[in-house]
């Protein structure tokens, strides 16, 4: 591909990421969404492209263009998103930028229509398959798992727990409360904090592009050590 860097650093590198939100059903028309706007995720799958890897970029409902040099496959619901991530191993690095919904409605085949007198009605919730944590065990996992976590408080210690429970390589962690905080989500920029086994990095708050280069040098930094 011509827009990929033909000898950069990721060269020969497939890497998987996730972005955007995941839209669950209640019934035909209608929906549940979060305000994730993929942003901060295309910006890393462009990235990634631009030093040279073969990215697949599984996206949810975001109205953002394809970056340059990347394959894009379009997913609704989290279910149809684990199920794109697993088609699209094997991988070398994995990056899960998306806000996956955690639950899905039980949903009707029929639209919902309001009954005269009758109550309104309850959704019934189940929970998604958490994509990271299937990914990080899975035999096919990937040499480098990276997970996103918004956090309002605690941001490091809910950080850290993640990147236990969920069983990856690195959490960044986005600060999403305070002033700078409110507008991370659906904004330009973000606060990140990059949390592994090593520590703890405060990075300055930044334009997202600038986060997604500056995480796509690690990551070709990590892959090229990973392979010494
Ligand atoms: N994630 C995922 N599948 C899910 C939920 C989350 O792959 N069903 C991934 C996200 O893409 C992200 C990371 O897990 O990389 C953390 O997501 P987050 O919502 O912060 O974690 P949860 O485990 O859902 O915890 P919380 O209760 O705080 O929402
Ligand atoms: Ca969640």
């Amino acid at each position: 591909n011509e827009d990929r860097a033909d000898r950069g650093p990721l060269t020969g590198q497939r890497i998987l990421v996730t972005a955007g939100p995941t839209h669950e059903p209640i019934d035909p028309v209608r929906y549940i969404a979060n305000r994730s706007s993929g942003k901060q995720g295309f910006a890393i799958a462009g990235a990634l492209a631009r030093l040279g890897a073969e990215v697949t970029l599984v996206a949810g409902p975001v109205t953002l263009p394809t970056p340059p040099g990347v394959t894009r496959i379009d997913v609704e619901t989290a279910r149809e998103m684990a199920a794109a991530v697993e088609q699209a191993l094997p991988a070398d690095a994995a990056i899960m930028v998306a806000a996956v919904a955690d639950w899905h409605v039980d949903a009707t085949a029929i639209k919902i229509k309001k009954q005269p007198g009758a109550a309104p009605p309850t959704l019934a919730l189940v929970q998604n398959p958490d994509i990271l944590a299937g990914l990080s065990r899975s035999a096919k996992r990937p040499r480098l798992v990276i997970g996103f976590a918004a956090e309002t408080n605690d941001v490091i210690a809910h950080a850290r727990a993640k990147l236990a429970a969920k069983g990856c390589d690195w959490i960044v962690a986005n600060d999403v409360s305070g002033p700078t905080g409110q507008s991370v989500m659906g904004g330009d920029a973000n606060s990140v904090h990059l949390v592994t086994a090593q520590g703890v990095e405060d990075w300055p708050h930044l334009p997202k592009q600038a986060v997604a280069e500056r995480l796509a040098q690690r990551i070709a930094a990590s892959l090229a050590q990973s392979l010494l």
